[in-house]
């Protein structure tokens, strides 16, 4: 806990002031992020019947908590940009006059924390003092998210150091909505899913967020600064905030290079950041190490090359599908000092998830807190449950990933779900196509949003909920970020989703991926071939490196083709599209002759 006498930022403690005396908490704490407030949040927690402590032999320092069955993951169509006017929020955001916004809000945050505790977070995106990290504040009256944030980002008193008397910093509003007015107000998930409000106000670059405390909705150094107000500032200020990944490659030569990848949620970006290279890989010298898995910013470097920071500190990874198979470094990320939230319960204390053994368990305790047995016809874990690890815990954690200046990018991966029509892997011509690529990016829809499973949507640069203002502006700023640099990154469109005639994926993926990678990462020395298609470039059979691998060059024929129908669909809608810059029409326009 830090003593709130000690804050010396006047505008910091005027603005805490002035939302308690909105709120009107029980209390007032202000966090520091260390490990004993953090046992003692999980102790009251644990009393309360909030939070389960895991069998901490098996998993020491972690916790499980199950969220109310109505609050399980993001809510786009509750989530606004509140610029001045709705042409800047852009065709795809939700947009309220942002003093229309402030009234409802403070209509709704009236008395809404009484009580309750209110929380002060104080916290840095990328390591504290960094010179491109940023500074957050977080108002909350969740527990859960105070020992959350404490693992997302970096929460610390030295936060307000560095912020001193007159620093800037973004200021973070959140809460769960469920003042407790009666006894049975206090429950074990408080949340108001049918005044759930995630707001932005990107020009005052403000973040207010009600209802809910499910991850990107309450966790708001994540999603709502990280990419949707980041991207805002990126914008004004010459760099760029995307929902990627950055991985390191070290090759068979011993050259180290970086890589980034938006892939829209729960589309494997966590697993390409965490890949291991098959043996016959390995063996050759290949290895991948991670810098982060959501989130990365970019900027140009003095050398004119673009450099990436995470600046998250830990991962919120999608529970389901994760195995010592499929993938092993963040599965052993979540040994220790781990929140996972609507995961299944084992009779040991221990966790599980669907995929996460072959063999499922004989009983557990589902996400909802019945009993469950492999006969049972619900899923034992929600599809969108989710870990938060620290990043400390990775074993493949990359030896530049604190670097204060980030890593440089050699080449920018994008794609998504594409069951038909797109091939594995090709290459932009430069990257003004390769903004268009991403700008033209779709994906089947997953349980990381709300909506209908499966359905194919368009989803640029794996940006769509996260832009901050306009997507038709944001992507013309992504192809302003190409000139002048002198190293620029080539895009890779990639599908590890392609499905055959039996809907069986046709690629096995994870780790056959860092095939696909090393082919990439050669690419920038001229040292792999390609051949030209009307899509891009593309590898040849023979490209690939396929030692230890079985895959025949048919499949590989086939799982490269591509279906000019599906590859000249335009999924924007008419009126972004419309609105994109000359420069991608042109793009289009040169695909449709090529196509043709
Ligand atoms: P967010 O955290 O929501 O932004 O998502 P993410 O992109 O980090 O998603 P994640 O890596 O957690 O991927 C989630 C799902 O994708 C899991 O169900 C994985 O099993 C699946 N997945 C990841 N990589 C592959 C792959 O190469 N092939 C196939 N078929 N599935 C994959
Ligand atoms: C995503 O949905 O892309 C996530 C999870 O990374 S959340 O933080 O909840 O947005
Ligand atoms: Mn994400």
């Amino acid at each position: 806990m830090i003593d709130p006498n000690t804050v010396k930022n006047k505008a910091l403690v005027a603005w805490v002031d002035k939302w308690a005396a909105l709120t009107t908490p029980d209390n007032v704490v202000w966090c520091d992020g260390s490990q004993e407030e953090a046992d003692m949040l999980y102790n009251q927690m644990i009393a309360k019947g909030a939070c389960i402590k895991l069998n901490q032999e098996k998993r020491p320092g972690c916790h499980l908590f199950r969220s109310d069955p109505r609050d399980v993951a993001r809510v786009e169509a509750r989530t606004f940009i509140c610029s001045n006017t709705k042409q800047e929020a852009g065709p795809t955001n939700n947009w309220m006059d942002p003093k229309e916004m402030k009234l409802k809000l403070n209509d709704l945050f009236k008395g809404c924390m009484k009580g309750r505790t209110m929380y002060v977070i104080p916290f840095s995106m990328g390591p504290i003092g960094g010179p491109i990290s940023q500074i957050g504040i977080e108002i909350t009256d969740s527990p859960y998210v105070v020992v959350s944030m404490r693992i997302m980002a970096r929460v610390s008193p030295k936060v307000l150091e560095v912020l001193g008397e007159t620093g800037k910093f973004v200021p973070c509003v959140h809460s769960v909505g469920k003042p407790i007015n009666t006894p049975e107000d206090d429950v074990a998930w408080p949340c108001n899913p049918e005044n759930t409000y995630i707001t932005h106000f990107p020009e005052t670059r403000e973040i207010i967020s009600f209802g809910s405390g499910y991850g990107g909705n309450a966790l708001l150094g994540k999603k709502c600064f990280s990419l949707r107000i980041a991207s805002a500032m990126g914008k004004a200020e010459g760099w760029m905030a995307e929902h990627m990944l950055i991985l390191g490659v070290t090759d068979p030569k011993g050259r180290k290079s970086y890589v980034t990848g938006a892939f829209p949620s729960a589309c494997g970006k966590t697993n390409f950041a965490m890949l291991i290279a098959p043996k016959e890989l390995q063996d050759k010298g290949w290895k991948i190490t991670c810098v982060g898995d959501d989130i990365a910013w970019i900027k140009p470097g003095p050398d004119g090359r673009l450099y990436a920071i995470n600046p998250e500190n830990g991962f919120f990874g999608v529970a389901p599908g994760t195995s010592m198979k499929t993938n092993p470094n963040a599965l052993l990320s979540c040994a220790k000092n781990t929140i996972f939230t609507n995961v299944a319960l084992t009779d040991d204390g221990d966790v599980w998830w669907e995929g996460m053994t072959k063999e499922k368990p004989a009983h557990l305790i589902d996400w909802l807190g019945n009993d469950w047995t492999p006969e049972s016809e619900t899923p034992a874990a929600h599809p969108n449950s989710r870990f938060a690890a620290p990043i400390e815990n990775c074993p493949c954690l990359d030896e530049n990933a604190e670097k204060l200046e980030g890593v440089p990018v050699s080449a920018i991966v994008i794609g998504g779900r594409r069951p038909k029509g797109i091939p594995l892997v090709f290459e932009s011509f430069n990257w003004t196509h390769g903004v268009y690529l991403g700008a033209m990016m779709g994906s089947e829809r997953t349980a990381a949003a709300e909506g209908k499973q499966g359905e194919l949507r368009s989803d640029p640069m794996a940006m769509l909920p996260f832009a901050g203002y306009n997507m038709a502006d944001y992507l013309g700023h992504l192809v302003s970020m190409g000139k002048g640099l002198s190293q620029t990154p080539r895009f890779y469109h990639v599908n590890w989703f392609r499905r055959d005639e039996n809907g069986d994926f046709m690629w096995p993926g994870f780790g056959a991926n860092a095939r696909v990678l090393a082919w990439i990462v050669n690419r920038q020395y001229g040292e792999a071939k390609a051949k030209e298609t009307a899509i891009g470039f593309v590898p040849n059979y023979d490209d690939i490196d396929w030692d230890g691998m079985e895959y025949s060059a048919d499949t590989f024929a086939e799982l490269m083709s591509y279906d000019a129908e599906t590859v000249a669909a335009q999924p924007l809608k008419e009126e972004l599209y419309d609105q994109l810059p000359h420069s991608l029409k042109v793009e289009r326009e040169a695909l449709l002759e090529r196509l043709s």
